[in-house]
């Protein structure tokens, strides 16, 4: 069994995971209200927060799969990127567990997780495949050959599609995260109400900030009152530029690349505009359900299965990363 930890931004994950990919379980223990009235995940109180319940999240998972300890054969923890603080936590306590029992270690790329979730049963895809990961801290487009490794073909020049949902949602007035707030509020709105802006910076490139401004200004000329009367068609025209920006370039990338298989990961995998736009694709997607989603451990389990473990006790000097590599 492989038992995966996961705590490179604000949510405190564990899971056990079967070689072959069966998820036997998958804790994520939220802090979003913990961060919810900064408007945004403070890194120190992360990392603090972290600390208090990564043991209690850790002995969770297991209990949920069944197994103890003296079952788990291998030990993976996210690596990076993320917040250091926040990073050191798991992969501190990760080390400590596989060292106490001179289990090996796997050290994971937190986005190779998101770009491998969908290779988890019970429906696996199989590669070559595209994936659009598109999170709160990262937005892009890889193609994968082999699960072991994959290829980033565009990526956002500036800032990713989950933080212009939530910055969005914080011009709005509505809470934090705001994804799951502008998607619900989107739904009574006309997404043809407001013309907002889709930046083209490359062929497979994202650039949402221009964006961000946009809704801003517009909000501004509104004044408080016309906002607020307005909220939903400005969330769903929002989200609809969002949703148009990512589309055309996956749409892009499956014409180039000649490939037909699809997954989608990170956060904004959740929204339901996105959702329904890849199923109207008219080829084969994977959708992940929304634990896989969204920051979790049976994903970095799912990476550390295509990644080379360090034998005990190499991998006590270990640093994690805050930057991809
Ligand atoms: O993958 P994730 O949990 O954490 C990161 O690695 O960043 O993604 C969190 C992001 C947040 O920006 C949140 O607003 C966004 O995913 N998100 C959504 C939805 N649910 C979460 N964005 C759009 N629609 C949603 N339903
Ligand atoms: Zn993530």
């Amino acid at each position: 069994m492989i038992l995966a930890i996961e705590t490179s931004c604000d949510d405190t994950c564990a899971a056990v995971v079967h070689p072959d990919g069966e998820v036997r379980s998958n804790v994520i223990a939220s802090q979003g209200l913990l961060h919810e009235r900064y408007g945004g995940v403070v890194p120190e109180l992360a990392a603090r927060r972290h600390l208090e319940l990564v043991d209690a999240v850790t002995a969770d998972a297991l209990e949920r799969a069944g197994i103890g300890l003296d079952d788990v054969r291998t030990v993976a923890a996210t690596r990076g990127p993320g917040l250091i603080g926040a990073l050191l936590v798991g992969l501190s306590s990760a080390k400590a567990l596989a060292a106490a029992r001179g289990l090996p270690l796997v050290p994971v790329d937190h986005l190779h997780g998101h770009v491998v979730a969908s290779t988890l049963r019970p429906d696996p895809i199989e590669p070559p495949y595209l994936c659009l990961v598109a999170s709160g801290g990262h937005t892009f487009v890889a193609r994968v050959d082999d699960p072991s490794s994959y290829e980033r073909l565009g990526s956002t020049v500036d800032d990713a599609a989950g933080e212009a949902f939530d910055k969005g949602a914080r011009i709005l007035g509505l809470g934090y995260p705001g994804g799951p707030e502008i998607d619900r509020l989107a739904r009574a709105g006309d997404p043809r109400a407001f013309a907002f802006p889709r930046a083209a910076p490359g062929e497979l490139d994202f650039s949402f900030s221009g964006l961000k401004t946009s809704l801003l200004y517009r909000v501004r000329e509104l004044g408080e009152e016309e906002t607020a009367r307005r909220r939903a068609d400005l969330a769903a025209s929002y989200q609809r530029a969002i949703v148009d920006a990512l589309m055309a370039r996956v749409e892009s990338a499956l014409d180039r690349e000649r490939v037909e298989r699809l997954a989608i990961g990170g956060g904004v995998a959740a929204n339901s505009e996105l959702r329904s736009a890849v199923e109207r694709l008219g080829m084969r997607v994977w959708t992940p359900p929304l634990a896989l989603c969204t920051d979790n451990a049976a994903m970095i389990a799912a990476a550390a299965r295509f990644t080379e473990p360090l034998p005990y006790p190499e991998y006590l000097g270990l640093d994690a990363m805050a930057r991809a590599a």
